[in-house]
């Protein structure tokens, strides 16, 4: 079997043992895919400073967010339908991060709820949360959230309708849900994959199984799911759910310097300096463009994470670099889990971290501190 050497190693095998339907919705962006390409190319323009006869021996990847320690700057970010990529893929994700000490996040449209993580897992995990138009059920997964041990909610709001994915609809992974012959033979060619989700706990939306009336099969779901997504949100329902949360509430999505300002009008303690991997507004700015900007005006008042194409451990130092006190991966883990469920996952963040523990030493780095003034453009 082929060595994996880096992330691109295992999108390769992802590709080959995940059906196109499902791989195609992880690594496609929306529209003409320019945000999602901006945010790998921008990140490759950066360059790294090498620094030399510095000392770099007791060099650390260890930080704190949200007043807890973790191993590297690093979380995995919320990404709907991961038990698709692989059986139970929600809760292998959580458990090898768990295990290399980050953060994982679980998506409102996980396949494995909210409970059947909870059950598998040993600490409390972040829950994401949509703002979907029936309040009510809003409400409920918050409570749900609670019982189950969540402290962090992260509260994405770039969602206010869905962006489209052309791939999607190519698939047949549109709703209503209406698989193609040619998606019905490539699933049959992934026997592993195929053998394996029969096995899994889940194959549906498992925080909204059994909640919604009239809602029995993934079809009926899906539907239900895209017809919630809301276009009145506002602060307003920011604050709603701040009256209802205790815990850390971190608001996922901002990609403005103003809105970065509101932000810090509300009793929030993080944003998440992101355009949802490029898969909502196809023309807008790289997310690690808009990071240095959005530090400068709000760093100091409240924490400052990043997500979009980051791909390997020097990635994460350039965002670090450049103010952000965590980076969140979505396609890097997703990709180690379609490869080789568990296994993939833990391998994705070794990967990362002995790339950026490299990019560390040959930076002259030996704390994570923002504005190391490291990198440039
Ligand atoms: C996502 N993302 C996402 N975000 C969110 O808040 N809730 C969700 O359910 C999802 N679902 C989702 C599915 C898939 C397949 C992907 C790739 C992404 C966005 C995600 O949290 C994150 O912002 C991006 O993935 C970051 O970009 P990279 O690391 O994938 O390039």
């Amino acid at each position: 079997m082929a060595v994996i050497a880096n992330i691109e190693d295992l999108r390769k095998r992802a590709r080959r043992r995940v059906p196109r339907l499902f791989f195609d919705y992880v690594a496609s962006g929306s529209y003409d895919e320019k945000t999602l390409r901006a945010n790998r190319d921008d990140l490759d323009t950066i360059t790294l400073q090498q620094r030399v006869l510095v000392g770099v021996e007791g060099r650390t990847t260890k930080t704190t967010v949200l007043g807890e320690e973790i191993a590297m700057p690093v979380a995995l970010a919320p990404t709907g339908l991961a038990g698709m990529v692989y059986p139970d893929g929600e809760i292998h994700g959580c458990r090898e991060a768990q295990r290399f000490g980050i953060p994982y996040t679980l998506s409102t449209v996980s396949i494995c709820s909210l409970e059947d993580v909870a059950a598998e897992v040993g600490k409390p995990f972040w829950f994401q949360l949509y703002v979907m138009r029936d309040r009510g059920f809003v409400a409920s997964l918050i409570e749900r959230a609670k019982q189950v041990g969540c402290r962090t909610l992260v509260l994405t709001v770039d969602l206010p309708i869905q962006g489209q994915r052309h791939a999607d609809i190519r698939n047949g992974l549109s709703v209503p849900f209406r698989p193609r012959l040619g998606t019905l033979l490539d699933i049959a060619a992934k026997p592993r994959w195929a053998l394996g989700m029969l096995r899994a706990k889940r194959r549906n939306f498992g925080n909204l199984e059994g909640r919604i009336e009239a809602m029995e099969n993934m079809k009926s779901m899906a539907e239900w799911v895209s017809k919630q997504f809301d276009p009145t949100i506002t602060w307003d329902d920011v604050d709603w759910i701040r009256s209802q949360w205790d815990g850390k509430l971190v608001v996922k999505g901002i990609l403005s310097r103003e809105d970065a300002r509101i932000a810090t009008q509300h009793a929030i303690d993080a944003i998440v300096v992101s355009n949802h991997g490029g898969r909502q507004l196809d023309g807008a700015m790289s997310s690690v463009r808009a990071l240095a900007e959005i530090v400068d005006r709000v760093g100091d008042d409240i924490e400052v994470y990043v997500d979009g194409g980051v791909r390997s451990g020097g990635d994460v130092l350039k965002m670090i670099d450049r103010g952000a006190r965590c980076v969140l991966i979505g396609r890097a883990w997703l990709y180690g889990l379609g490869a080789m469920g568990a296994q993939g996952v833990r391998k994705a963040l070794e990967i990362i971290h002995k790339e950026l523990d490299a990019a560390m030493a040959l930076s002259g780095t030996v704390k994570l501190d923002r504005r190391s003034g490291n990198s440039g453009s």
